[in-house]
Parts: structure tokens; sequence; C-alpha cells
């Protein structure tokens, strides 16, 4: 089936949300989500948006601390600009419907604190800030005469007039989506395409992300030729909780914002023998440390004490996480959380200039799927969500302008069957997936080094080549198309941090322990693999 609109967003978490809401003052716009509309990172975020609102708090400190999380890689013009556009953007949140937790009696908004900040300045909806963002602005979408959602639609490839044989200038005409329910394939054809699929988490075995998160979008940038950059920084998160009945919970660092301490099996802070900012330094220190620790004691995991607060606070300010922990049996007011760090966050992502145009005419990347230079070699709490809202807002202005008065829908060839039928032995799916998740976790993790990463690489590359001889011989699926993606993201994960012989922010390796003094980006394309 052809379906045709003026702009083409894929994915509906803030950054997807927010371009269609802005795109739709230029003509209509279509939503591709690959499950429910609700299900993706953002729905999950805890601690909040970074932002300068306070008095005690100023721009030049929210870009220092960005800076210095971001060790040396950071580009600080973009810095510069996303801190001072936040403001203006978390206004129109407000005016969206966000409702942000207040200081009760005291009035305003209420400000955590998360690692690496100096000041209290993350705005919050208590701890479910993005069940929050996604709830007004689905709601806001839904309300859009000039907007369509497609659920259970999963994008498969974007469409470029070279790879149809149109002569000219390479541009984006489109994407290819698997209707999952009605198992077909249909064509969409826009004049501009927007991703904004989130991050790749499930590449590894454990982590804090839903399954929504395997890299589709930088996988569908690198085969359409684009420029993918800075893979090797996946943030880990130092506190997903550690339990056998519970899988990808996290425990905010807004936690640590409010005096949580980690502490080991014996009770004993460690953190600080690592940093003086102790449990409340930047993520990829925090990560290290506890890794170390766990390294030493042999202990499966370390723990987040705040039974200094009383167990009112903690019901009030953070009642999903308290709610969660005592439905396992744990009163986190009298006893310490399990905690180990889990993949969180994709640093780097699909090269884009600071308004998200990628290399490729018609194609744009917003939100964590995309690598603006904000982050650097690692991502300072809750710069995220602000981020996408920022990089949402500049595209459309931008999209605006230049595309959608001048060009007409573009004319594609619909997505060809080849007579293939359907997968018989799915078990192949689900090892290599498995297989892949081990791999990643236990050679291209918190502390790598040449060898891992050699065998990583082998590894693979052999399921690769098994994978790409599945595809073409069968009727895709969703979990064939994302076993597809998440082995070749994996693969450019691997060949990025191959690359980047020094340790920098959460690439850490133990064959290049020092830092160079000329901070560069790592470029990968499709002439690499
Ligand atoms: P997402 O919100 O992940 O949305 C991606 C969308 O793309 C989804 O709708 C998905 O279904 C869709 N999609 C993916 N592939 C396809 C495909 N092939 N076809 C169609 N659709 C597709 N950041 C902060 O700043 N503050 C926080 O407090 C915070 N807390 C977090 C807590 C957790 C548990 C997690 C996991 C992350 C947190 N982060 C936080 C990070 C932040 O939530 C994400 O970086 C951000 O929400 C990403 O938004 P996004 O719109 O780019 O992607
Ligand atoms: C958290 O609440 O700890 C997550 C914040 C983030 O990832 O920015």
């Amino acid at each position: 089936m052809l379906r045709q609109y003026d702009s083409l967003v894929l994915g509906s978490g803030v950054a997807g949300l927010t371009s269609a809401l802005k795109l739709a003052r230029f003509g209509s716009v279509a939503v591709v989500t690959k499950k429910t509309r609700a299900e993706s990172n953002t729905n999950y975020a805890q601690g909040g948006i970074a932002c300068v609102t306070s008095a005690e708090d100023s721009f030049g400190l929210h870009v220092q601390d960005t800076l210095t999380a971001g060790a040396g890689l950071c580009k600080e013009e973009v810095v510069r600009g996303y801190v001072a556009e936040a403001p203006e953007r978390i206004r129109e949140l407000i005016d969206t419907g966000v409702r942000f937790s207040e200081r009760g009696m005291a009035g305003g908004l209420d400000l955590g604190r998360e690692g690496g900040h100096s000041k209290r300045r993350i705005l919050h909806a208590k701890d479910m800030t993005g069940r929050e963002v996604e709830r007004a602005l689905l709601a806001a979408v839904e309300r859009h005469p000039n907007i369509v959602v497609f659920e259970n639609a999963t994008a498969i490839d974007l469409i470029t007039s070279s790879k149809i044989g149109r002569p000219g200038v390479n541009r984006c005409l489109g994407v290819y989506v698997l209707d999952n329910l009605a198992n077909r394939v249909d064509t969409f054809a826009a004049k501009v395409s927007v991703l904004a699929t989130g991050g790749c988490g499930k590449c590894y075995l454990y982590t804090t992300n839903p399954d929504i998160a395997t890299g589709d979008g930088v996988a569908m940038a690198f085969r359409a030729g684009v420029s993918v950059a800075n893979m090797e920084f996946i943030q880990f998160h130092p506190t997903c909780l550690y339990h056998p009945l519970t899988k990808s919970f996290l425990i905010s660092e807004a936690l640590r914002g409010e005096g949580a301490v980690l502490v080991n099996d014996s009770g004993q802070e460690f953190a600080s023998r690592h940093d003086p900012r102790a449990s409340l330094a930047p993520r990829d220190i925090v990560a290290r440390a506890i890794d170390a620790e766990m390294k030493r004691t042999g202990a499966a995991c370390v723990y987040l004490d705040i039974t200094h607060k009383s167990e009112a606070f903690l019901r009030e300010r953070f009642p999903n996480i308290f709610a969660h922990c005592e439905s396992l049996g744990i009163n986190i007011a009298r006893q310490p959380i399990p905690v180990v760090p889990a993949a969180h966050y994709q640093c780097g992502g699909v090269m884009v200039n600071p308004d998200g145009a990628t290399s490729l005419a018609g194609l744009y990347a917003v939100g964590e799927v995309a690598c603006t230079g904000l982050h650097g070699a690692n991502r300072l709490a809750s710069n995220s969500l602000l981020e996408a809202l920022v990089l949402a807002h500049r595209s459309s202005v931008e999209i605006g302008r230049t595309l959608l008065t001048a060009s007409a829908v573009p004319s594609v060839t619909e997505w060809q069957e080849g007579g293939a039928g359907d997968p018989d032995e799915l078990v192949i799916v689900t090892h290599n997936w498995k297989e892949i998740r081990q791999i990643m976790w236990d050679y291209v993790g918190i502390v790598r080094t040449d060898k891992r990463l050699a065998r990583a690489e082998r590894r693979l590359e052999i399921l690769l080549r098994e994978i790409h001889e599945y595809y073409w011989n069968f009727k895709v699926t969703g979990d064939l198309l994302e076993l597809r993606n998440l082995a070749l993201v994996s693969w450019i994960i691997v060949q990025s941090a191959k690359r980047r012989q020094e340790s920098r922010g959460l690439h850490y390796t133990l064959n290049y322990p020092g830092t160079l003094t000329v901070a560069r980006d790592t470029l990968v394309d499709r002439r690499d693999g």
C-alpha cells in the first residue's frame, strides 16, 4: 500500500511527538511507531529534565557541568545554544499540559539534583517524568487534525533516490514499513523524513531500556550511507535494580541527589575512593567505581542506601520506585536497594548538525538516535529529554523553511516481496539475539581491551553474515528486522571502540588508559564494512 504525507516521523517518544506537533503546522504528518504509541524510552524516564530556572543557578554553570561530564568531547557552541534555549522549550511543554512537581507551600517548581550537576536544576514529575511528558504530548497529537499515528508499524529501511535508480543528488524519499498486524509492507512517501527512533540499550544483556531500543534508526541511516558518530560511548547507568523477579527497572539518580549513598555488601561507602564527588560524580566514574568494587569483593551487586529519609518523604517524592521495590519485598526506607550498572543511553548516533539535518537530503534525526555534540563522551544526567525538545524544535523550523514550502511529495517504487516464504526456524532469531547481547555485555562493556573487542568483532561478523542470508531468504518479521539492526549497531559500537585508542568518558580501555590531548569524534559509515 502506498501512503503519502508531507512529513514522516519515525518514533513516538518525546522527540517524535514534539517533531510531529511542530511539523503539523506545515502540512500532513504520519507518525510511525513499532509498538503501542506510548512505548518508548521516554515513557520510563524518571529523574527529569535539566533546565536553569532558579536564581542560584546560571546558564554558565549548566554549560560547565555538561562540558565536564562530556570529558572534552562536547561541542561547546552546541552546549551553549541548547542550554540557553531550554527554558523556552520547557515553557512550551508546560503550555502543552505537562505538570511538573511543585514545592508545596514554598511555591515554584521543585528542583531535583543528579550526578555531575553543581546545582539543583532538574524539573520532574515525581519519579515519573517521562510518563507525564508522554501523556501530555500524546494527548496533543491525538487532538491535532493533521497528524495520523500508525502503531505496530516497524520502519524497515529508508527509500533513497539512489537506491531506486533516480539521477541527481541523493535524497530520502520515504520509508518502507512493516505493518506488524497485517503482515504487509507499506510504502510511505514524504517530502521529509525524521528519525526519532531512540537508542540501542537492547544490544546489551542488562539494560534499563524497554524492548523497543534496538538501534533501528542508526542501522537504517548507516545502510543509507549516512555517517554515524561516537557510538563507543554507551552510558551505563550505575543503579539498575538487581532482583531476579524484575527486568530493566531503574533506580533514579535523583535518589543520590537526595543523599542516597552507594555501599558494598559490608555496608561500606566506596565511591569516594574513586572521586571526591563520591556517589554524585558523573555516571561514567560511578559506574566504573561499582564495577571495580564488584570485581574486588566478588559480590553480584552493590547497594544504594537512602534509609536516612523517612518513609513518608520517599513515598511522596519517589512513589513509583517505592511501590515497585515494595512489591518485591524491599522497603527502601528501611533497607538498602540492591543495584548493578546496566546499559542506559547511546551518547553517539546519526551525525547531525545543530538543527538535526543529516548528510542525506530530506532526512533529519532527533532525540537519542542523533549525535549533535551536546553529550560528548558522557551525557550529563537529564540532558537527554532536553536535547530531544530543542532538536525537535530546531529541525522543524529548518524543515518548514526549506522543504515543505518548496517540494512535492516524491513518487517512489513500492516494496518488492520477492516471493520469499515464511521463516520456519524462528529459534535462529532468538538464539542470535541472545548471543549478541551476551557478547556485547562480556566484551564491550564498562571496561574494554583490544583483545575483547577483537573477539566481539569476529563473532559479530559471523552472526551478521548468517542474519544477512536469513534476511534475504525469508519474508520479514518484526523480530528479524530488530535482530538485523541489533547486530549491525553492535558491530558499529565495536568499530568505534576499536578506533578510539585512548580512555575518555564512557570509553575506558586497559590498553590505552590515558586521554589524548586532542579530542576527536569517531565516524563510521557504510564504506567501513
Ligand atoms: P524514545 O523515547 O526511545 O522513542 C523511540 C520511539 O521510536 C519509540 O516510539 C519506538 O517504538 C520507536 N521506534 C524505534 N524503532 C522503530 C522502528 N524501526 N519503526 C518504528 N518505530 C520505531 N533522560 C533524561 O533526560 N532524564 C531522565 O530522567 C531520564 N530517565 C531515563 C530513565 C530510563 C529508564 C531510561 C531508559 C532512559 C532515561 N532517560 C532520561 C533517557 C531518555 O528517556 C531518552 O533518551 C529519551 O526519552 C529518548 O527519546 P526519543 O524520543 O529519542 O526516543
Ligand atoms: C535517572 O533518573 O537516573 C535517569 C536520568 C537520566 O538518564 O538522565
